[in-house]
């Protein structure tokens, strides 16, 4: 039997009835007609319908509607404000991390709820809060590249330089990737050490003579290492390279920096 639900969603109330058994998911798509959150698996696998519930990313398609009563839900529509967009969709949009846009809103809003929560994640953290959101176009490399971009503006508000924010964060040997690889070799943080100094970067900040921003980037490519034999993540060093050579290939760091 139906039952009136009261449901704040993007600081708006709204009043629904709803079927005990109906989702979140077909609530805000069926009922309030709020597409931007979009139904992929429908099983809680591919993260497509994240919306956040209070300061957690939820999976709209696993959540009853009337388990959210009263709670400050906020969709992709209630990101923009004002016919501006959320600094996460720009940095998306300029990132190339959107291909068919399918998975974007529930990247975006579980990007977003990590930010609030963490405002300056690695980008080995960003990864995992991304774990859950699959995406068949982008290789996930532009979208944690755009999430990750945001650390300039984080830089911004905290008066920090964003190149001694990105050192702060960068990948170190002896790190371990999302999918459970070791970086056993490299050097980003040196990377951009020399990069900032080849640039003239500190200089160029202290004079803030020019209007326009100074891009670096600084990225390094890791090949070779990843499970074998035994089957277990983080295992790969000469050994792994020897059992299964160039089987795993991908960049780190990156970004641009603006002084
Ligand atoms: S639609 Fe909810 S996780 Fe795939
Ligand atoms: S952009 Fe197409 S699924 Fe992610």
């Amino acid at each position: 039997m139906k039952r009136r639900v009261e449901l704040r969603i993007n600081d708006e109330n709204y009043e629904v009835e709803v079927e005990p058994h109906w989702t979140l998911l077909e609530v805000l798509r069926d009922r309030l007609g709020l597409m931007g959150t979009k139904e992929g698996c429908g099983l809680g696998a591919c993260g497509a319908c994240t919306v956040i519930v209070e300061d957690a990313p939820v999976l709209s398609c696993l959540t009853l509607a009337v388990d959210v009563e009263g709670k400050s839900i906020t969709t992709i529509e209630g990101l923009s404000k004002g016919g501006a967009l959320h600094p996460l969709q720009i940095a998306f949009a300029n990132h190339g991390a959107i291909q068919c846009g399918f998975c974007t809103p529930g990247a975006i809003l579980s990007s977003k709820a990590l930010l609030d929560r963490n405002p300056h994640p690695s980008r080995k953290e960003i990864g995992s809060a991304l774990s859950g959101n699959l995406c068949r176009c982008t290789g996930y490399k532009k979208i944690i590249d755009a999430v990750e971009s945001q650390l300039d503006m984080i830089a911004e508000d905290l008066k920090m330089d964003p190149a001694e924010l990105r050192l702060k964060n960068a990948t170190r040997a002896g790190d371990t990737s999302i999918n459970g690889l070791v970086f056993d070799s490299g050097d980003l943080p040196r990377a951009i050490i020399e990069s900032t100094r080849h640039a003239g970067w500190h200089e160029k900040r202290e004079r803030k003579t020019s209007c326009r921003g100074v891009g670096i980037a600084c990225g390094g490519f890791v090949s070779g290492a990843r499970p074998h034999r035994s089957g277990r993540p983080g295992e790969g060093g000469e050994q792994g390279r020897r059992a299964n050579p160039a089987v795993a290939t991908f960049s780190q760091g990156g970004g641009f920096l603006n002084p």
